[in-house]
């Protein structure tokens, strides 16, 4: 199953209901950055390694205390990941003005923005309307971070199964323009005597890290976003083998020198990319994502003796896995019995409050006005879709559905 990305969110989402929560955060990371600038790349990362862990729902956050198997102490993390305080202390501000409402994973999102603007990166519009998640997993914390040594092709695979292409994938390795990693993640590589590193640069990270732990990602200008990261790996001068495989003669060489050459492309990129991961979520828990899994369980949108008995299965299952919305036996069930309000599954015909819009209604009307033939193609049963429909007077013998013409019913998901 492909990664859904989230359609629903939108950059005035906290417009009505916190004015000024931008604002609040913005302060907050700005005044964490001027402390210490290594928490611009502490921030970033964070949301990288909340986004792609269950997808954007602020599950690195959540403690030990707070759930079974906490993220923070996964191997990519323990020790590693920085400015938990950070996030924490800009919750604290939003909350005094809007209890309750902006999410820790917006948070995140917004704070990994303003950290790349405050040291000398790009900006973008965040999209907002993230929920946070109550639940974690180390386990997947562990296997769907990247690792240090894996080589460009486990890179874009990687990347790959977040909706995230090659591309997005060198761009927002950019962030390695900026902040500090380990000695243990690049020992081997310096120690390697391979061909794919500068001897010069090999043995001064191999001094310098008998007196310090910790070396810049990026060794010409630490502290700011720059394209100076791709410049150094084609010197050979990456500090993780992760860094250096993006430029090895393999399939991201010339995406490299494309950066390395010209920053804005890198910077308008890497803006596209962040957005672009900000957008991943939890391909189970998402609203795609159960409507899949309940069909492959042998569910279906339909009534039947039959479908009523297993709808108590149906919903006991959505409660264990924590699900609010209905399910598919439940929503045909309801649309059949009068119900003016559905669950929208498809996201086509529905908007996010599951009401047909005005605009999707007008154009319908439009359409079929023009003599155009429309069909509504979808996995809804007939009395749902003719349900929506009637509520904006489409359903009937002259409307786009009725019991009289055929409509097309498919499974279009998986
Ligand atoms: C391509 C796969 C990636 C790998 C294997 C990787 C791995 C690492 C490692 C090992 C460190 C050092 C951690 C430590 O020593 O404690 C690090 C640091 C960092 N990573 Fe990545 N990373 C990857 C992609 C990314 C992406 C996509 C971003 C953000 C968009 C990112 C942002 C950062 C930043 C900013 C730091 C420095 C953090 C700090 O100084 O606190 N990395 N990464």
């Amino acid at each position: 199953m492909s990664t859904p990305t989230n359609a629903q969110l939108s950059s005035t989402f906290y417009d009505n209901t916190c004015p000024n929560a931008l604002n609040t955060i913005r302060t907050s990371i700005r005044q964490a950055v001027s402390r210490e600038r290594r928490m611009a790349a502490s921030l970033i990362r964070l949301h990288f390694h909340d986004c792609f862990v269950q997808g954007c729902d602020a599950s690195i956050l959540l403690s030990e205390a707070a759930t079974s198997t906490s993220e923070r102490t996964a191997a990519p993390n323990a020790g590693s990941a920085r400015g938990y305080e950070v996030i924490d202390a800009a919750k604290v501000e939003v909350e005094k003005i809007c209890p309750e409402v902006v999410s820790c994973a917006d948070i995140l999102a917004v704070a990994a923005r303003d950290a790349s603007f405050a040291v000398g990166g790009p900006s973008w519009t965040v999209k907002l309307g993230r929920k946070d998640s109550t639940t974690a997993s180390r386990d997947l914390a562990n296997s769907d971070l990247p690792f240090f040594g894996s080589n460009v092709n486990e890179l874009i695979a990687n990347f790959a199964r977040k909706g995230l292409s090659a591309r997005d994938m060198v761009a927002l390795s950019g962030a390695h323009t900026i902040g500090q990693a380990q000695c243990f993640t690049f020992s081997d590589r310096i120690n390697s005597n391979g061909s794919d590193i500068d001897a010069g640069f090999a043995s001064t990270r191999t001094r310098g890290c008998r007196n310090a732990n910790l070396a810049p990602l990026d060794l010409v200008t630490p502290n700011s976003f720059d394209n100076n990261y791709f410049k150094n790996l084609i010197q050979k001068k990456g500090l993780l083998e992760s860094d250096q495989t993006l430029f090895s003669g393999g399939p991201t060489d010339s995406i490299v020198s494309q950066y390395s050459s010209n920053p804005a492309t890198f910077k308008s990129d890497f803006a596209a990319a962040m957005i672009k991961m900000g957008d991943i979520i939890d391909p189970v828990t998402s609203q795609n994502g159960v409507h899949g899994l309940l069909h492959l369980l042998g569910f279906d949108h339909e009534i039947s003796d039959e479908a009523e008995a297993e709808m108590e299965e149906e919903e006991l299952l959505l409660k264990t896995l924590g699900w609010k919305g209905k399910g598919l036996i439940r929503s045909a069930y309801d649309a059949d019995h009068g119900t003016t309000h559905l669950d929208n599954t498809d996201g086509t015909l529905l908007n996010s409050q599951s009401q047909i819009t005005s605009t999707t209604a007008q154009a319908l009307r439009e359409a079929s006005s023009k003599g155009l033939k429309v069909v509504i193609a979808t996995g809804k049963t007939r009395p749902a879709a003719i349900s929506v429909l009637k509520m904006v007077d489409l359903a009937g013998i002259d409307g786009i559905l009725s019991e009289f013409c055929p409509g097309v019913f498919v499974q279009v998901f998986l």
